[in-house]
């Protein structure tokens, strides 16, 4: 009795052992055979526009809009340990009080590596707002294209694809006519 016990036991380590190496093994592959993927980023045009002030406690609050291109070519990016691929779009600028942001404007959920090149055409999906309720005195936006690659087995990971080469100013508040 002892022995069959015993001998299970021994078993059902070296499997669990064997397991915990495979997935070291898918991990570290995976890690290592990550191209970095190639892509674009256009901003086509940023327009400022004056919002309805009551909802936000009678201070006049701006919105911003942004138009942008991407084309990415994110197939190196799917391997045998890729679940999917988290992909966004980034504004970074520093408000007129000296805070940092780093704003998503934008994002998609990529599943399947034929539908990793991509050719996009697109404008912000989220309210794009400044918490001073302006953005007159906000030095010019970088503009970024970046992903989050969620695997199987392992870590997440995080990589940038493409940035504006220069910052992007926000225009004069104006009614869309
Ligand atoms: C963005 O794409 C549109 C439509 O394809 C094109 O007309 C426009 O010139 C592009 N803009 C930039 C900045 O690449
Ligand atoms: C991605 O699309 C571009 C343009 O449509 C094409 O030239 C390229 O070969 C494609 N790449 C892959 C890996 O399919």
């Amino acid at each position: 009795m002892h022995s069959i016990y015993a001998r299970v036991n021994n078993v059902s380590a070296l499997l669990s052992t064997c397991t915990m190496c495979l997935l070291a093994a898918i991990a570290l592959s995976s890690f290592l055979f990550t191209a970095s993927p190639q892509g674009s980023l256009d901003i086509a045009s940023v327009q400022v526009v004056p919002g309805n002030a009551r909802r936000y406690r009678n201070k006049q609050q701006e919105f911003a809009f942004v138009n942008f291109n991407i084309t990415a070519d994110l197939t190196p990016l799917f391997n045998w340990n890729t679940k999917q691929l988290f992909l966004y779009v980034g504004a970074e600028y520093t408000n007129r009080q000296g805070a940092a942001n780093d704003v998503v404007i934008w994002d998609k959920i990529i599943r399947r590596k034929e539908d990793a090149n991509l050719t996009i055409t697109g404008r912000n999906k989220y309210v794009f707002r400044e918490h001073s309720s302006s953005f007159k005195k906000a030095p010019p936006a970088h503009y970024t294209l970046k992903y989050n690659l969620m695997p199987y087995v392992g870590a997440l990971t995080y990589g940038e694809i493409a940035r504006t080469t220069e910052p992007v100013p926000f225009p004069e508040s104006r009614e869309i006519s």
